[in-house]
């Protein structure tokens, strides 16, 4: 038995914020931020929290699949930008949709959060513990930059995905394998300094700017660059596939020139990469959930479609996921 996806959605905030509108407020350009990232727009949500940006993304895919939030037996939900530090937001929105029969938790896998959660998942699946399973991930990433560094603002937006995934009898069909990462040296180059236990939140935390994501760039790119390709390679050979064999990449959106050599060393055509970063920036355990969302609204994948998912943030944690699509071709698209 394995477990496999049977809706998706995504959903994020109204309020899109292009380059020049960030060229008004701070030093920087179009330009710089298109040619080094490959962003153009990310959509920002300045009021409510994490849960609210999820809502509409679970209600969709309980609409597509056509149950209610009661039959839902088990909500994870992967973030680095709950609600709160708790409860978890998993109950949050568990009494935001009424899933009043599921239990849950969240996952801090940062931007590798969404592969972490859908293997954990897949397992909880497999094993018989739940039969339709909520999972999201998603972030709020304006609740946790300073929009006056303009070293990490323009990188990040807001936004979610959501998948409900349920047991199949073929075996044909789900996550088909795994490379999972971490490397806790990473840590240094990529964190928020506090507001967690080890350095809690005072008016000096606050006036330092600690609140923020910090980031040192160039480090995390190389490490980022070795990472992803190696791990997205990795799951390719083990399997005795080429690139022929994958329909889709889906990366992590953290920025173009990552993708690009990931693309590359896969030997893969840039016609077989999702992207959408520039439209949404890095929406951090959001990212490949609303590409995979948006493959299938566009009906740009297939039922047996073999899709590499690869990711690499703060942790250090990476991987690849081997996903073969089980869904059929979406009507309504
Ligand atoms: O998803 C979580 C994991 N995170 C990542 O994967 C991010 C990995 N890192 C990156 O994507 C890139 O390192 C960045 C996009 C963050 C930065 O790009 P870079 O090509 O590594 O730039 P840099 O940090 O080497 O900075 C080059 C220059 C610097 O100026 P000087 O020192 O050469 O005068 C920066 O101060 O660009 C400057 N700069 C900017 N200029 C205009 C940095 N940010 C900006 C900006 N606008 N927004």
């Amino acid at each position: 038995m394995k477990a496999v996806i049977t809706a998706i959605a995504h959903h994020v905030p109204e309020g899109v914020y292009d380059n020049n509108w960030f060229a008004q407020k701070i030093d920087t350009t179009d330009e710089w931020i298109k040619t080094r990232t490959g962003i153009s727009e990310r959509h920002f949500a300045f009021e409510g929290g994490l849960t609210d940006i999820i809502v509409p993304a679970a209600e969709a895919v309980l609409k597509q699949r056509g149950i209610t939030a009661e039959d839902i037996d088990c909500i994870i939900i992967a973030t680095v930008t709950p609600d709160r530090i708790f409860p978890s937001s998993a109950a949050i929105l568990q009494r935001k949709i009424g899933a009043k029969n599921a239990w849950g938790f969240d996952l801090a896998g940062a931007c590798s959060g969404f592969l972490y959660a859908l293997v954990t998942a897949s397992k909880l699946i497999e094993s018989g513990a739940s039969k339709k399973l909520l999972l999201v991930g998603g972030d709020k990433m304006s609740s946790i930059i300073d929009f006056e560094d303009r070293t990490t603002c323009v990188l990040f937006g807001d936004g979610c995905g959501a998948v409900i995934l349920e047991p199949s009898e073929s075996d044909e069909y789900g996550v088909m394998d795994h490379i999972l990462r971490m490397d806790g040296n990473g840590e240094v180059h990529l964190h928020q300094k506090a507001g967690g236990s080890m350095r809690t939140p005072t008016i000096e935390t606050v006036t330092n700017k600690e609140h923020y994501v910090y980031q040192e760039g160039q480090a995390v790119f190389k490490a980022a660059v070795k990472g992803m390709a190696d791990v997205s390679y990795e799951i390719m050979e083990r399997n005795h596939m080429t690139a022929d064999d994958v329909a889709w990449l889906i990366p992590h959106q953290a920025n173009l020139r990552i993708i690009d050599a990931t693309a590359e060393r896969m030997g893969l055509s840039k016609e077989k990469v999702m992207i959408n970063i520039d439209r949404y920036g890095n929406t951090t355990a959001g990212t490949i959930p609303i590409c995979l969302s948006e493959l299938y609204q566009t009906n740009k994948v297939k039922k047996g479609d073999y899709l590499v998912l690869s990711s690499f943030g703060a942790g250090y944690t990476w991987g690849s996921v081997l996903l073969r699509w089980s869904l059929e071709h979406n009507e309504k698209a």
